[in-house]
């Protein structure tokens, strides 16, 4: 029966196909059935618990619409958005393009969602006690100042999101990208601390970072998270880069590469920066996941948990079943006896 409904949503341009999704999601959620997650599965990201490491990655549900289903279908945890404080069309269609032949997508959608307020309508209605869910915020394409965008975002957000993710990496966002580097990270993630310092209850704060930048770049990055308390980094982003080896007719259009040909580029970076912070910063891995073994891969290599997108409008939801399921074999071939052992194996050993 999915297998239909997949194919039927793949007839369609990859947005409309997107668009039926999430009203499918939204109206017929009931409809599946929820299955109980191996205990080997469960662990924590800084600090929250969650019954299995596998994450929706932002983009999917921008406004917040399908939260619970996306738990049903078997995610340990949601990250919901971009969001951004007004409404935003985006860039003219198309903006996403499928490469079929490469198991990616090329998107340059730039942010396209309802504003925050009908977010935050939406996000309120979820069951808390179904998913833990992440708000990812980014400024609006015409802000004069990014950072004000997010100061603002992050103020509203603050007490509904399980945790907040400072997207600092879309590459479909003119000059976004630019807030990565030194000062305005520095600038940013200062006020971040000043604000969360001054609250009660402390959320976590977590930075997405492109795949794209240099050592000295992500030396930067460690050291600001460091000083002003940042809780993880979520690595990473799409890539502007493309591999010689794609095959598609979409391959040269502009917008952030994701799926398959991204995996070892975000895999390299989070090599990367798992050995320069070791252990001592939660770490989410995300890039070019489509089964049990790349997830096994991440988590071996630092990640204490991770995130896909790509994969599942390839695959359809079954695809998160059975990562679960061939996550739990590995785990038990090597002897681990639940996913929290495995994170950083491959460095430690
Ligand atoms: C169509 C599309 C839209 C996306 N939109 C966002 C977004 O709004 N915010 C964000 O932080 N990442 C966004 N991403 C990036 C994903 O969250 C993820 O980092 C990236 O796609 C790599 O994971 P994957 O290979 O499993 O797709 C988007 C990705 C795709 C394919």
């Amino acid at each position: 029966m999915e297998k239909h409904l997949l194919n039927f949503l793949k007839s369609f341009q990859p947005e409309t196909s997107h668009f039926l999704t999430i009203q499918l999601l939204k109206y017929f959620a009931f409809t599946i059935n929820q299955k109980k997650d191996d205990p080997m599965l469960s662990t924590s990201i800084a600090g929250l618990k969650i019954n299995n490491p596998i994450g929706l990655a932002a983009g999917f549900d921008k406004n917040a619409e399908v939260i619970n289903a996306m738990s049903r279908i078997g995610f340990g945890f949601i990250e919901c958005g971009t969001t951004t404080i007004k409404p935003q069309y985006g860039n003219p269609k198309p903006r996403i393009f499928r490469l079929e032949e490469d198991n990616a997508l090329i998107n340059r959608l730039g942010f396209n969602n309802k504003g925050i307020d009908n977010f935050l309508s939406n996000f309120k209605k979820r069951k808390q006690e179904n998913a833990i869910a992440g708000i990812n915020i980014g400024p609006n394409k015409d802000s004069d100042n990014f950072i004000k965008d997010y100061i603002t975002l992050f103020e509203k957000t603050y007490s509904d999101g399980d945790y907040i993710t400072i997207n600092l990496s879309s590459p479909n966002t003119e000059g976004l990208r630019e807030i990565q580097k030194i000062d305005s990270l520095n600038t940013l993630t200062n006020e971040l601390k000043i604000i969360k310092d001054s609250k009660e209850y402390k959320k976590n704060i977590f930075l997405k970072i492109d795949p794209d930048s240099t050592e000295r770049d992500y030396d930067d990055i460690i050291n600001i998270a460091y000083k002003n308390n940042i809780d993880g980094l979520i690595i990473s982003n799409t890539s502007t880069e493309r591999p010689s080896n794609l095959t598609s007719r979409f391959c040269l259009e502009s917008g952030g590469l994701s799926g398959k040909p991204l995996r070892d580029k975000s895999n390299d970076v989070l090599r990367l920066i798992a050995a320069k912070t070791k252990g001592e910063i939660l770490l989410i891995g995300v890039g070019g996941i489509s089964n049990a073994k790349d997830v096994y891969q991440k988590i071996k290599l630092g990640a204490s948990a991770v995130q896909l997108y790509t994969a599942l409008t390839f695959e359809g939801s079954k695809l998160i079943e059975n990562i679960k399921r061939d996550l739990v074999k590995f785990l038990k071939q090597d002897n681990f006896k639940n996913i929290e052992q495995a994170v950083c194996s491959e460095i430690k050993n």
